[in-house]
């Protein structure tokens, strides 16, 4: 809800309060961003900058509390005594403009506000808009803030009312100053190292989080946390942000001597600029802020609700997502219909419902050197074209999707020979990445030949899935970076708008556009191209402290990893990947026995219990050992338990859950897992009366058909109990065998489900 009263413009739901108010010089003023409060509040609330501070610039010479340099702000100038961060920068004629925007009005609108060209987070509330003028250079700012029940939403639109061309520089969509002491944590990395976290402390000097790639990058999310340095992950306060936006991206934060610390968000200024004609107006990416006063798992949830309702496609909103075999990890490029239809029967035999083929279908794409660009299929792999091979895996009685690759082209391939100058290039010689380059989405033409193509290849065949993949930075500069993006939406919203049928996934090179942009169009997003469980621990959970499980694609592959050389066990890979959207990529061919009945097992396990992993409240457990997580849902809860490497003499672990009721108890039970018995090599003479050769036929043909069952546990407790930790069953010690105990080296892990029976009154 909006109020106004008395001068005051209080915003927020029962979950958190916004307060503004204009300053006598018609300045924005941020009261409080927070807690829920009332508007009678604002006294014991807002900054008291009644002393003045000695070479402040005072908007008004005697009255020392006017430099806007101490007030909390909701947008800021420049070069006019307010020398924070400025939420704009733009320059008439060769000269820097100052800025001083003064409110002219306010209009409260019901529901959103709509944008032009971006994509925005839907059914919001009420929208705050604040009109802000600057008169002297005829520029109208207006300013947006769309209630949501979990998040505001902040965008800025700058209008030229003028007869000068005024150029943008920078134009942030949001502007906050938040009193207190914080700690930024922002998810960095890059090509199969993503989302990783990492924790700074906010200070006087700034913290830029920016994206200069063209996209919103694998480098540095777009979102990230601010919290009180003792905040936990149950209790403190913690503030979350994140931007609507696919392209280069910025956020500064900085703390004043004052104690404010300015967040600003919005498109990267690097190289940025943007003529505004007279009568033209520029609108910028939504931002998106949500607190919390329960830790860092509160702001998560809020996070989490936030996209579930208001970002991902209606069409796919809660929507239970299917369980795919992708074939790139298991044929790359090699492959013909005889190996996708074999592989795709051994997929529905696991109990996969989604068969997706990955690249390599078309032109003369054999390799990544050639072919991106043309759409002709692949008629040597693919005798009976797409139409034919989908037709076939759908008598299977399973879904069938498509890999493509839209916005590069091969200088390898026929559509470049045909419009080399479609390809995004700059006055400097070209330089490839993955031997390709982008093509110039801001071309009306370019444009059209995508949505055609694609769509007319989506037409020609049963697709219910996509994987839209992006693999090369861009090298577009200034307002040319933003057109592409705009030039992207666009296009996606051409292709997918008459298709909603049509599931997409968006990747990058794995998760070089993990972003909120990108989910208004795609309910799921490819994390990472690197599947190594141990590594996409730190990835999924990464991207969890701002994304729900929902839109997280995690798949299970071959061990030894393709990039880390690490053995795993099965039950690992899979355990990890329950904690998001299950799909399976590796080469189901070789498989053993066991471990396609394994695989069965598995894919069963999250069929039941998908609607808990993809929508339940995801937890990060404090684990005494590893990393632990849980989904919970209805009074169901599951719990992963993960562990990296192994010591010898383990001591006791206890594993405690989160959010049970108290005085309910609880049925605890471990998912049974399977431990190979190859791998245990001449361990296994210690328990077998013969001795065995560890290297020897006897052994691997046992291997290949004979499992042993790992420890599992079963008990009954009280919330209470399990919330302070239970006991987990003994670790292997070196002391022979143990039905019971858990027989794992290093990388394993285990999954609990806490199911509640009965609570306390009903006894
Ligand atoms: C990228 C993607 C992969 C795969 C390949 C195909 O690397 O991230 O998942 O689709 O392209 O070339």
């Amino acid at each position: 809800m909006i109020l106004y009263q008395d001068g005051i413009f209080h915003l927020g739901t029962e979950h958190w309060s916004c307060l503004l108010r204009i300053t006598a010089h018609g300045l924005p003023e941020l009261i409080h961003y927070g807690a829920p409060v009332s508007t009678e509040d604002v006294q014991a609330l807002s900054c008291k900058p009644g002393l003045g501070w000695g070479t402040s610039l005072l908007l008004d010479d005697k009255d020392t509390t006017s430099s806007p340099d101490f007030l909390p702000l909701a947008w800021s100038g420049n070069g006019r005594g307010d020398y924070r961060e400025s939420s704009c920068e733009l320059e008439c004629n060769g000269i820097p403009l100052a800025t001083q925007f003064r409110c002219l009005s306010h209009q409260i609108h019901s529901g959103i506000a709509p944008t032009q060209a971006l994509p925005q987070a839907l059914d919001g509330i009420e929208t705050l808009e604040i009109i802000l003028e600057q008169p002297e250079n005829s520029l109208l700012l207006h300013l947006y803030w769309t209630v949501f029940p979990d998040a505001l939403t902040r965008r800025t639109v700058l209008e030229n009312t003028g007869e000068q061309t005024v150029c943008i520089h920078k134009l942030m969509s949001s502007c906050v100053d938040l009193p207190g002491r914080f700690e930024m944590t922002t998810l960095n990395g890059g090509w199969i190292a993503e989302a990783h976290k990492h924790v700074v402390p906010v200070g006087p000097t700034r913290v830029a989080n920016e994206s200069t790639t063209g996209f919103s990058s694998n480098r540095h999310n777009p979102g990230f946390l601010l919290s009180e340095p003792n905040a936990t992950e149950t209790c403190g306060q913690v503030y979350g942000f994140n931007l609507v936006y696919s392209g280069n991206h910025y956020s500064g934060v900085q703390r004043s001597l004052q104690g404010l610390n300015r967040v600003v968000q919005g498109i990267s200024p690097n190289n940025f600029s943007k003529a505004l004609n007279p009568g033209e107006s520029f609108e910028t990416p939504e931002a998106v802020l949500a607190w919390s006063n329960e830790g860092f798992g509160g702001l998560s949830h809020r996070m989490h609700n936030f996209i579930n309702h208001h970002i991902v496609p209606k069409a796919w909103q809660f929507k239970e997502r299917p369980v795919l075999y992708n074939s790139w990890e298991g044929c790359m490029f090699d492959f013909n219909q005889h190996r996708l239809l074999k592989l795709a029967k051994q997929a529905k035999e696991l109990g996969c419902e989604l068969f997706v083929l990955d690249d390599g279908w078309f032109g003369t794409r054999n390799d990544d050197t050639s072919g991106l660009g043309d759409y002709n299929i692949n008629t040597k792999k693919l005798p009976k074209g797409l139409a034919g091979l989908a037709r076939k895996i759908k008598a299977m009685d399973m879904e069938f999707g498509l890999w493509f690759e839209p916005e590069s082209v091969n200088p390898e391939s026929n559509l470049y020979r045909a419009h080399p100058d479609w390809a995004l290039t700059d006055q400097l010689p070209p330089i490839m990445g993955r031997h390709q380059l982008l093509l110039d989405l801001t071309r009306p033409e370019v444009r059209d030949y995508i949505v055609d193509n694609v769509g007319s290849i989506l037409d020609s065949a049963e697709i219910s899935y996509v994987k839209w993949d992006m693999n090369r930075h861009s090298v577009a500069l200034g307002d040319k970076a933003h057109e592409y993006i705009l030039g992207l939406y666009d296009v996606l919203r051409r292709i997918f708008g008459p298709r909603p049928h049509v599931l997409l996934e968006s990747c990058a090179s794995g998760g070089n556009r993990f972003d909120l942009g990108m989910m208004t169009f795609s309910p799921q997003v490819w994390c990472s191209d690197n599947t190594d469980p141990v590594e996409r621990l730190d990835i999924q959970e990464g991207l969890s402290y701002l994304y729900p499980l929902s839109v997280m694609g995690a798949h299970v592959s071959a061990a030894p990893h393709a990039q880390t050389l690490r053995a795993t066990p099965l039950y690992t890979r899979a355990n990890v990947s329950f904690f998001g959207i299950l799909g399976y990529e590796l080469d189901l061919e070789h498989l053993l026995p066991v471990e396609k009945k394994d695989i069965a097992a598995q894919i069963s396990y999250y069929k039941e219990h998908r609607s808990i992993f993809q929508f339940g409240t995801f937890h990060r457990l404090n684990a005494e050992q590893g990393t632990a997580w849980q989904v919970s849902q209805h009074g169901m809860h599951l719990v992963g338990l993960f562990h990296r490497l192994i010591h010898a003499a383990p001591g006791y672990e206890r594993l405690s859950a989160r959010a049970l009721d108290s005085r309910s108890t609880y049925q605890v039970t471990s998912r049974p897992q399977t431990l190979r018995v190859g791998p245990f090599g001449s361990l296994l003479s210690h328990v077998f009366p013969v001795s065995i050769n560890p290297n020897g036929m006897v052994l691997r043909t046992a291997d290949r058909h004979y499992a042993m069952k790992d420890g599992t546990q079963e008990l009954f407790a009280s919330g209470s109990a399990l919330m302070s930790g239970w006991m987990l069953p003994p670790h292997f010690a070196g002391t022979g065998y143990d039905k019971d105990g858990r027989m794992q080296s290093d990388f394993g892990s285990n999954l609990f489900e806490i199911r509640e029976v009965i609570t306390r009154e009903e006894l």
